[in-house]
């Protein structure tokens, strides 16, 4: 009961999307028991960020893909929605999705699904490449920032599409009898990962050749670069700042396996650090977490690569300060931000931390204080005192790197921290707590609603 009353209280001081995300049916609750000691090997998913895009780019081809190595998340179903919502078939089967967009036909995205899934916006170019119209809603803004797509919508003008934005709907359209968008030089005024993403997809069925600069270099690009690649495009430097794509007449079906998630990698090797334990995570790609190793190092802890796809986190003797500023790859990931801010509390010293990428993305720094941290937030920037211990609290999570970094923050604390934010955590984390489980964290999934019925204190 008084853990509903801090609940209750901290609602009021949220905002109306978060209090429709606590709606009943959303209201699981995570208790964890910490401070936890973890042991094992951890099994890495598929990169959200790159399965994502990946199914959208399917859209392209007028064959069936099969796209390996999904992970089974709420965001993945609701592309599946979106992609089903224009005429694709889609089979799962485990991690395994077969897409058939043969036999594509409406060019309209439903409101209700891009309103929840920002990512499906970027749909946006295949269908418009494909069909030679699109009519996609605008996504709003999110927890963590506005997220405008003001870079999407340049770049598909410069493709030649005509775009008008009328009553929040992006309608986008090739005139001329051969419905082809054509190559063009783009240069991005900031490297966004999506605007580089829906372009480079757009680019890959235009006439003629397509110049993106000061292109996003994040492996999650690359990725969709590669699985274009195997479906017939020419596209060359993704992964650098400068992407090159010869557009070709039509792109064929594909059986592709995406990249393992350096966020969730990070997240698993942060929680072996913040718990001082040892860890092993695989598969993943070491290249792709060097900013957030090198930070890792800083703090004190130990890291060795095992194998060419795995690595071992072993703990510091004394955990200390360090300092963030995250940046576009190869930089600090802004999904870190969060999650390496809970170790940091945690780290002896004075830490800053400053996030450039979205402007509204330090709302886990109050749950933090509330289980003992000692952060002073400024705009978007941090200083983090290192405390000797945390200790548990109701805590509610606003987002889902949010709610990761309360997660960590529960593993290190000092009692039964009680999480409220699923609804954010399945978005993103695959079977978080069967992994956190399997390496010896105690952790219960709770129905609140349930539990009030038979709390005597309720009634
Ligand atoms: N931006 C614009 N105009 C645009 C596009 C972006 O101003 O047209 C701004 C954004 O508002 C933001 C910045 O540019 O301030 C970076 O946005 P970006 O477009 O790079 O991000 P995104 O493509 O929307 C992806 C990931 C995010 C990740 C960012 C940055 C996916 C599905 N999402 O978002 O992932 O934080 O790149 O790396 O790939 C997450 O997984 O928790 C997550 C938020």
């Amino acid at each position: 009961m008084r853990e509903d009353r801090a609940i209750n209280q901290q609602l009021h001081s949220i905002g109306e999307t978060e209090k429709q995300n606590l709606s009943p049916v959303n209201q699981s609750i995570l208790k964890i028991w910490g401070p936890s000691r973890l042991q094992g090997n951890i099994n890495i998913s598929g990169a959200k960020n790159s399965a994502l895009p990946a199914m959208a780019a399917t859209l392209l081809s007028s064959g069936v893909c099969r796209l390996r190595q999904i992970p089974r998340l709420a965001d993945i179903n609701t592309m599946g929605k979106v992609l089903s919502a224009l005429g694709a078939k889609i089979k799962q089967n485990g991690n395994t999705l077969d897409i058939d967009a043969s036999n594509l036909d409406n060019p309209e995205a439903p409101y209700e699904l891009v309103r929840k899934l920002r990512a499906s916006f970027f749909a946006i170019g295949p269908i418009l490449a494909r069909l030679g119209v699109a009519r996609v809603p605008l996504p709003g803004g999110c927890a963590i920032g506005a997220r405008p797509v003001d870079l999407h919508v340049r770049g598909l003008q410069a493709l030649g599409a005509e775009v008008h934005i009328e009553h929040g709907m992006v309608n986008a359209y090739i005139s001329g009898s051969k419905k082809k968008l054509q190559g063009a030089k783009i240069y991005l005024d900031y490297p966004s990962v999506g605007a580089t993403e829906t372009l480079m997809m757009a680019a890959t069925l235009a006439e003629g050749e397509t110049i993106i600069e000061n292109a996003a270099q994040e492996p999650e690009v690359e990725d969709l670069a590669n699985l274009c690649i195997a479906m017939g495009a020419n596209i060359f430097g993704a992964g650098t700042k400068t992407i090159v794509i010869s557009g070709v007449p039509k792109l064929h079906s594909v059986d592709y396996t995406i990249i393992p998630d350096r966020i969730e990698a990070g997240t698993f090797l942060i929680a072996g650090a913040i718990t001082n334990s040892e860890i092993t995570i695989s598969p993943v790609v070491p290249k792709h977490l060097s900013a957030v190793i090198s930070k890792l190092q800083s703090v004190g802890v130990e890291i060795i690569q095992e194998k060419f796809d795995s690595l071992r986190i072993l703990p510091g003797e004394i955990l200390k300060s360090t300092d963030i500023d995250t940046q576009p790859y190869p930089g600090f990931p802004t999904d870190m931000q969060a999650p390496f801010m809970a170790l940091l509390s945690v780290c002896s010293g004075s830490s800053s931390v400053t996030e450039t990428v979205f402007e509204n993305r330090m709302r886990h720094v109050s749950e933090l204080n509330r289980m003992g941290a000692n952060i002073r937030v400024k705009g978007n920037h941090a200083i983090v005192q290192g405390v000797p211990k945390l200790s548990a609290a109701p805590v509610i999570g606003t987002d889902l790197r949010a709610s990761a970094a309360l997660i960590l923050a529960a593993l290190a604390a000092e009692g039964e921290t009680t999480f409220q934010g699923l609804q954010h955590l399945n978005r993103g984390y695959e079977e978080i707590e069967i992994k956190l489980q399997k390496l010896g964290a105690k952790l219960q999934r709770v129905d609140q609603v349930k539990e009030n019925e038979i709390s005597p204190a309720s009634v």
